[in-house]
């Protein structure tokens, strides 16, 4: 297999969930843009997201306490710049998506006023975030798929998978990328004068997860790769309550159910344990809630605890909850007269490919957007709802950073084809599914809610063994999807025990036994990893 087409666009964007599709759209109408996607469209984190996007609307409400809220969730590590950058972009946002056509969930205030319901989630002070019901992503990811399959300035290639960012010469500037056709089984070449990453994040290392199988962090590996730092890797978040059923697929249950009243409850019926926790109760932030649960159930050998919003009136629950109700009962649970079963799964990647405000990354001409960056938003845990908000505040302003350099941007020159003369088709397909399954295990087990120093060198030793197998795999075999994501989840898992290694003290979501507390001895700080090909900016 040789290089199959060569395309030429003034954007290439990776990724078509929030951040991609709101970059690509705000690049109209002067620049040509290309949005690869690995599978449909739509397929990524923001059509399954649930509870809602953070934004000030309500009269009790300022910027200034969405900042701090922001902050004390971040234990520390958020960039006091980043969050208040986000904050104050938020309703604009939310407006933007309203002209769009995207109906959040809408309530009648006093004087008669058909207003926006806020609902709440962990660590918001304040009813703060807007919502479409229980099903807030489909609506927005419809609402960007519409609209962008509608933009003349658009071309989308569905089922494309990015395999490799291209520089120009060694350490030059990011002048395009190489991409499996899924369907057709060919490699593609795409030149551009800028290239964006907007890949999502990169939960499917762990085992168990709410995200789509498309989260497996192809971005963070192939910027790294490519020369560009990485920062925060170790604050993997693990959403408190996904569904426990063997169907369920971890099915998350959104925060807002507790934000509405619900309760976790060790048994049906039994104590509330969330008291003896934090005095937010099922409201703390999440690393907190995750934590207290996954303590409990070992605590009691438990599978599972309960989460029951039961005590609240039926049609309430189903008005709210639409998309819960109907997949609990699918399981036969019926959440308006009992409690359903739940427990923390892989939810949220807080770190990724640094970034400035515009979006841009160490390696000229590249932008990574959304979950695959870090920002300095989310610090050591991201708050809720704060992250749709990030990659839609994100992806506006690196288009605009984009379209200001535009046209001081020199076409891309002749690059290389994609060679694969010397490689055959595999034989032993059964080596990337054990090693797949083989590393979400070890990741759940000992790099998960709960680490150690012991834990992270047993895995440190085992993702070095897995990153040289997968290396001789590579160099040998013709690329298949599942053999680009084993690749990089082996790169991504390797920074996220790097990092965790390097950090001796427990610090939002990352917690480890040997280094209870946090290290009050110096300022906090985020923690940099840096490629070999790096090269700092002239
Ligand atoms: P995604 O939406 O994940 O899109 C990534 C895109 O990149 C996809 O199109 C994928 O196909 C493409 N891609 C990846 N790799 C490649 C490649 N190699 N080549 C080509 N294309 C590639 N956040 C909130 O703020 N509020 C919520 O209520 C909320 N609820 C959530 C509920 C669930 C179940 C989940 C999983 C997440 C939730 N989140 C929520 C988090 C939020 O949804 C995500 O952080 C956000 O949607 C990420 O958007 P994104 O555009 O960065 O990536
Ligand atoms: C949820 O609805 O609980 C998810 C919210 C988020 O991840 O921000």
């Amino acid at each position: 297999m040789t290089t199959d087409k060569e395309y030429l666009f003034d954007v290439l964007v990776i990724g078509s969930g929030a951040a991609g599709l709101t970059l690509a759209l705000d690049l109209a109408p002067s620049a040509k843009v290309a949005v690869l996607s690995k599978h449909v469209l739509r397929e990524g984190s923001t059509f399954y997201a649930q509870g809602g996007i953070a934004a000030v609307f309500s009269e009790e409400d300022t910027v200034d306490s969405h900042v701090k809220d922001t902050m004390i969730a971040g234990g520390g590590l958020c960039d006091e710049k980043a969050v208040r950058f986000v904050a104050e972009r938020a309703r604009a946002a939310i407006e933007r998506l309203q002209d769009y056509g995207v109906g959040f969930t809408t309530e009648t205030d006093t004087k008669g006023r058909k207003i926006l319901h806020l609902t709440r989630e962990g660590g918001h002070s304040q009813r703060r975030v807007v919502h479409a019901a229980d099903a807030t992503g489909m609506a927005v990811e419809t609402a960007l798929e519409d609209k962008a399959r509608h933009a003349g300035h658009i071309r989308l290639f569905e089922n494309y998978v990015a395999i490799d960012l291209i520089r120009e010469g060694k350490n030059g500037r990011c002048v395009g990328a190489y991409a499996l056709d899924r369907q057709g089984d060919h490699v593609h070449l795409f030149k551009s004068r800028k290239v964006v990453l907007a890949t999502g994040g990169a939960s499917k290392a762990y085992l168990y997860t709410s995200n789509p199988d498309s989260c497996t962090g192809d971005g963070i590996a192939m910027a790294w790769r490519a020369g560009a730092r990485v920062a925060n890797m170790e604050f993997c978040q693990f959403h408190p309550t996904c569904l426990y059923h063997p169907k369920a697929k971890s099915f998350l249950v959104t925060e807002a159910v507790r934000g509405e009243g619900g309760h976790l409850l060790l048994h049906p019926g039994g104590e509330r344990f969330m008291k003896r926790f934090h005095p937010m109760e099922e409201l703390a932030p999440r690393d907190v809630v995750a934590r207290a649960i996954d303590h409990e159930m070992k605590r009691l050998g438990l599978d599972n605890v309960w989460l029951d919003i039961s005590h609240q009136p039926a049609d309430f629950i189903k008005e709210h909850f639409p998309t819960v109700y109907m997949k609990c009962l699918e399981f036969g649970l019926d959440m308006t007269v009992e409690p359903i079963p739940v427990v923390p799964a892989a939810h949220y990647t807080c770190g990724g490919v640094m970034t400035d405000l515009n979006g841009r990354t160490d390696i000229p001409g590249l932008y990574a957007v959304g979950e695959v960056a870090y920002t300095g938003l989310h610090g050591a845990n991201r708050m809720a709802s704060n992250s749709l908000l990030e990659c839609l505040v994100f992806g506006s302003a690196a288009a605009k950073d984009i379209l200001s350099r535009l046209a001081a941007t020199p076409e891309p020159p002749a690059l290389p084809a994609w060679d694969e003369s010397w490689v055959t088709d595999s034989d032993e397909e059964v080596v990337v599914s054990h090693n797949w399954d083989e590393l979400r295990l070890f990741m759940w087990d000992y790099v998960g809610i709960v680490r150690s120093t012991k834990r992270l060198e047993r895995a440190k030793r085992r993702v070095d063994l897995l990153l040289g197998e997968i290396a001789d795999y590579y160099g040998s075999f013709k690329v298949r999807n599942d053999l680009l994501e084993m690749r990089n989840l082996a790169v991504v898992s390797d920074l996220i025990i790097r990092s965790a290694m390097a950090r001796k003290e427990s610090r939002g979501l990352h917690y480890t036994l040997d280094y209870p507390e946090a290290d009050k001895t110096k300022q906090p700080s985020p923690t940099i990893l840096t490629p070999e090909n790096f090269r700092p900016a002239p």
